[in-house]
């Protein structure tokens, strides 16, 4: 059991009135809410020992050095990679998509050659695809769903063919709350040599993450869904593969030597990491994944697996209401519609009692076009969540819903 009273207090934000009512945060796939501890971490940088990073001969630099590999390592025990090699920091997930398609795609996907995504991808794992594969002529194919919101296996494996040469699918559904299974698809992609990126920005804080385990080419996710700081993520690269691909970003950092004539780059990962990196908001992602740990992630899987049901089965009493996103696995996530009700009205609505949820396409416009609507509600739980919360939640919901 979790002592949610404590853990709710470790979240200074969650202590207020949003319109007159208690802030309900249920938001959670948008951005997580930042215990103190985290936001402690990021002033004692600024205040204690603000330095760049690799560069300095002096105290602060030192220190600052020493905090920010110390969050490498922190992220390779998170995800369990084999080694610090492996971390690439970067500003979030789209970034390292992007890296990926930029390096990884423009030195091996060939006109007419194929990537497979699915249906359920968050544009920042579409775009960047889509961008090298014109660029390249070549083609984005997509792994159908069905109508509970699943992958088709075997559908996705009549795409691959010799000309596929690489797979990017999400982990988690932000709209759908699917955990898809990753293993299986990666089994079958390596069968034909293929790399999978895997998408891990819902994943990462919600359930343990293995990426060896796995057995995932790239796994990419944000700080700031798992409780760090915004502008920072990371891209987990196997190291044989990130050795092949030629750096991202040229500058300070990423080099070895310079001169006019050529350019000798650096080894793992700072080769990926051109420029002064963001410091402060790394060093805090420590402080972050150390909260999330010693919680621990299984004991917050089961808390939000609870809030999930305890929801899903709330919402089969209110009418009109349907369910977008009805998979077996599923995390805390739950899209809904509203007959009559347009989400966005719904939103402010709730809005109006205090209770933050999200509306809208939700960067799955692809997705929403598969179910044929323009968007969705969508309520997110997160550690910090309770049933009373949800219970709040679906009392508005209630009289929204009798009085139109
Ligand atoms: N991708 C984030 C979401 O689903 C922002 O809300």
């Amino acid at each position: 059991m979790l002592d949610l009273e404590k853990i709710r207090k470790d979240f200074p934000i969650l202590n207020q009135e949003v319109n007159g009512f208690p802030l309900i945060y249920l938001d959670n796939a948008a951005t997580s809410q930042k215990p103190q501890v985290v936001i402690d971490a990021l002033n004692e940088y600024y205040i204690g020992y603000n330095s760049n990073v690799h560069r300095g001969a002096h105290t602060l630099a030192d220190k600052a050095t020493g905090k920010f590999e110390d969050t490498r390592t922190a992220v390779k025990e998170f995800i369990n990679a084999s080694s610090t090699e492996e971390v690439i920091l970067t500003k979030g997930t789209t970034e390292a998509i992007n890296l990926v398609a930029n390096t990884y795609g423009r030195q091996n996907i060939k006109e007419g050659d194929e990537v497979i995504i699915s249906t359920m991808e968050h544009h920042s794992n579409i775009v960047p695809w889509q961008m090298i594969c014109e660029e390249k002529g070549a083609k984005v194919k997509v792994m159908p769903i069905n109508d509970n919101g699943e992958i088709i296996f075997e559908e996705f494996q009549k795409l691959i063919s010799p000309k596929t040469k690489l797979i990017s699918v999400v982990h988690v559904s932000n709209v759908l709350g699917t955990i898809n299974d990753v293993e299986k698809i990666i089994e079958e992609a390596h069968r034909h040599n293929i790399p999978v990126l895997i998408d891990g920005a819902q994943s990462s804080p919600h359930f343990n993450v293995d990426v060896q385990k796995m057995d995932c080419d790239f796994y990419v996710f944000s700080s700031h869904k798992v409780y760090g700081p915004t502008g920072m993520g990371v891209l987990y690269g196997k190291k044989a593969i990130l050795e092949e691909m030629p750096p991202f970003l040229g500058g300070g950092e990423m080099i070895k030597e310079v001169t006019f004539e050529k350019t000798t780059f650096n080894d793992l990962p700072f080769k990926f990491e051109a420029g002064t990196p963001n410091i402060g908001d790394t060093i805090a992602l420590k402080t972050a994944l150390d909260y999330v740990n010693e919680i621990g992630k299984d004991n917050i899987a089961r808390h939000e697996e609870e809030l999930l049901e305890y929801c899903t089965a709330a919402f089969q009493d209110i009418k009109r209401l349907k369910i977008i996103g009805t998979a077996k696995k599923k995390v805390s996530v739950i899209s809904f519609l509203i007959d009559g009700i347009h989400p966005f009205d719904l939103g402010m609505m709730l809005d109006a009692k205090g209770i933050a949820i999200r509306t809208g396409h939700h960067c799955a416009q692809p997705l929403m076009n598969r179910f044929g609507i323009d968007g969705t509600a969508r309520a997110s739980f997160a550690v910090y969540n309770t049933k009373e919360e949800i219970d709040q939640m679906v009392e508005s919901i209630h009289k929204i819903v009798a009085r139109f």
